[in-house]
């Protein structure tokens, strides 16, 4: 949605409603549903196929299985019919949502009463792209010793995808850390977080001087919505849009999974080469522009890289290479350490439970992640965070649940960046001991050179 229009909306023109996607889902309801026998499993199997239910959980109807429950949204416009059928069946389902509009109106709070460019970004609020855009201007101008802001690559709309870079001056060679955010369209907390991890690096980093060592080493590189044009139509035309936005041959359907683009067993498994698909894969690896801005960046800097790291939501889990096999990655045991250490620290700041382990494993198999690309090209330590919740709100996560989603991811993050850290510079963080016969031998010099004159 353009600016002035909210501009206008926030004034009264148009009373209450906002955004227009919020209409499209007026009346739809999610059903809580217990599939018996196979009979009742190859009933829903089929309503996901006629497109007259949208699964919710599990996440693909292949695992749909007797006595496991099933989440799934049920337009307005079916509801009645669908109701009927499961009756007629003795399919027992409860009502989790009413209205989906419910949903919708909680994740956005009311609006402030004045024009985004004049008042102060807020971290505990969802932002459309043109003000994520200025937030970016917003950062190089408000720190402009430590931030640049640089451009990936163009999207397929041909929108600029632009990274902040975080970097302290040094006369030493600089490492990389990357985060990436928001290459789904819906996720919406995965943008928020990015926003709020930049604002903790330079005001919670810059004030104490054990985190800003890191700094001396090291280089952030965030892109904030990695998905640009996918998120923009997630605000404006569809809330749970998930791909990009480009076409495909001979279909009326359009959008690529972008992690489901990249050159890891591209297209092998979980994943689907049908474009009205939510995984399709693309018409080959690194087809979409978004895929290779990404990939070519990594591919150029890789030795300097350490650390990829790559946020979505929901299911809370910290997740490791591989999606598409369920063979590990060479440093399998250390990464674990360092996810369950990550997920540990995460618990003790709001008892939030994160599992941790390979996607295979934890979640679901997928190929061409980027996450499992960036782990294959050699990158150590490549997870995705896949945050808050665990299937309330799933993509609708309201918005105050953005302030302790995000401190609790900070502190997981911090734990990994921290790992990684300690690992390459090992002897950058004096210890006390080192500190204090540093001051020793000072003391002893002086006295030394003192008695010499
Ligand atoms: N963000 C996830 C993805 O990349 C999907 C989230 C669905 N989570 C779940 N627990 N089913 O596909
Ligand atoms: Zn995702």
């Amino acid at each position: 949605m353009k600016w002035w229009v909210r501009y206008i909306s926030i004034f009264g023109i148009f009373p209450v409603i906002t955004h227009s996607f919020q209409a499209q889902y007026n009346g739809d309801q999610v059903l809580h549903l217990i599939p018996t026998d196979s009979e009742h499993v190859e009933f829903l199997k089929q309503l996901v196929e006629d497109e007259q239910i949208d699964l919710w959980r599990p996440e693909f109807p292949e695992r749909i299985q007797p006595q496991d429950e099933v989440h799934a949204r049920i337009p307005a416009s079916a509801l009645d019919a669908v109701k009927g059928e499961l009756k007629e069946r003795a399919l027992q389902y409860s009502i989790l949502t009413e209205n989906i509009q419910d949903l919708l109106d909680n994740q956005i709070q009311n609006e402030d009463k004045q024009p985004f460019n004049t008042r102060a970004h807020s971290y505990i609020k969802y932002h459309p792209m043109e003000e994520i855009y200025h937030w970016m201007e917003q950062m190089k101008e408000n720190y402009k010793e430590l931030v640049t802001q640089h451009l990936l690559g163009m999207t397929y709309q041909k929108r600029p995808m632009y990274y902040l870079k975080i970097s302290r001056k040094s006369d030493k060679p600089k490492k990389i850390i990357w985060m990436d955010c928001g290459i789904h369209a819906r996720e919406w907390i995965a943008p928020a977080f990015c926003q709020w991890f930049v604002r903790e690096v330079l005001e919670a980093y810059t004030a104490d001087p054990d985190r800003d060592r890191f700094l001396q080493h090291i280089d952030f590189y965030i892109l904030p919505v990695l998905n640009i044009d996918g998120y923009i139509h997630s605000w404006t035309e569809d809330r749970l849009w998930r791909k990009s936005m480009s076409p495909c041959d001979n279909s009326t359907c359009f959008g690529t999974d972008l992690n489901r683009n990249f050159q890891a067993k591209w297209c092998s498994i979980g994943a689907s080469r049908n474009c009205c698909s939510i995984i399709y894969c693309g018409s080959a690896p690194e087809s979409e522009p978004e895929t290779i801005a990404v990939a070519g960046f990594l591919r150029k800097h890789l030795g300097d890289v350490l650390c990829y790291l790559t946020i979505h939501s929901y299911g809370q889990l910290i997740l490791m290479p591989y999606g598409y096999t369920n063979t590990t990655a060479s440093n399998h045991e250390e990464m674990m350490r360092v996810g369950e250490k990550a997920a540990n620290v995460l618990q003790q700041k709001h008892g939030t439970k994160f599992k941790v382990g390979p996607s295979s494993w934890v979640l679901y198999y997928s190929s061409g992640s980027s996450r499992d690309w960036a782990g294959d090209l050699g990158i150590d330590f490549s997870y995705t965070f896949e945050l808050r919740d665990n299937g309330t709100y799933q993509f609708l996560l309201p918005e105050d649940q953005i302030q302790p989603t995000c401190e609790e991811t900070m502190d997981a993050v911090t734990t990994i960046i921290q790992h990684v850290y300690d690992k390459h510079f090992p002897n950058s963080t004096p210890t006390v001991a080192a500190l204090w016969s540093a001051v020793l031998m000072s003391c002893l010099l002086s006295v030394h050179f003192a008695n010499l004159l």
